[in-house]
């Protein structure tokens, strides 16, 4: 998705949070009673091969946690746990997003390895997380960026799309013309 493609569904977003009608999409169908807060971005899944070269360029093997924040339908952490035995975590501040990860899960053989978080991704603790994905925003990821600098040493970021403005990335990847970003802890 580009940047601009993504503003957009910001916009939309937006509209949402006003509570005006989306796309004829009740305001009460996407969000439950037990919605934390409005997410800061909505829902734009990563494309299969994006997800794919995303875990590649953190190099994920069995013995990694993989944080994704803002884990939508779920397919980056089970993705970990299908093709590198890795355990994932998703967390996502939408329950109708975590709701429909479960249910994903339950599709899978890797039921054991993956759980699901109803929760802000500024307040959840990530000090397990060896590796963490990101599909966010520009400006979500530069507010992230202390939390994620004060993870612990060796820890790999890869985000899909966004940067982390003066941070610059270690390694950069295009993916059929989406570009995804590498960052170490020191
Ligand atoms: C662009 S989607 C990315 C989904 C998934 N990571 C992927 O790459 O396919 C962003 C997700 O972040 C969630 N989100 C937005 N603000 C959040 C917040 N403050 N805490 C947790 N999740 C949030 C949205 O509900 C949405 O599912």
């Amino acid at each position: 998705m580009r940047v601009r493609d993504l503003r957009m569904a910001g916009a939309v977003a937006l509209v949402i949070m006003m509570g005006l009608p989306a796309a004829g999409v009740p305001v009460a169908a996407q969000q439950s009673a037990t919605t934390l807060r409005e997410p800061d971005v909505i829902y734009v899944p990563t494309p299969e091969e994006v997800v794919d070269a995303m875990l590649a360029m953190a190099s994920v093997r069995a013995k990694d946690v993989v944080y994704d924040l803002g884990s939508g339908d779920g397919r980056i952490p089970i993705r970990a746990a299908e093709k590198y035995g890795a355990r994932g975590v998703g967390i996502d501040i939408n329950p109708v997003r975590i709701k429909e990860a479960n249910e994903n899960l339950a599709k899978t053989k890797v039921g054991d390895k993956v759980k699901f978080l109803n929760q802000d991704l500024f307040e959840t603790d990530l000090s397990e997380a060896t590796v963490v994905t990101l599909y966010l925003l520009d400006t979500l990821n530069l507010k992230l960026m202390p939390k994620l600098k004060a993870l612990r040493k060796g820890t790999r970021i890869v985000s899909h799309s966004f940067d982390m403005g003066e941070w610059p990335p270690e390694k950069t990847q295009k993916v059929n013309g989406r570009t995804i970003y590498y960052w170490t802890i020191k």
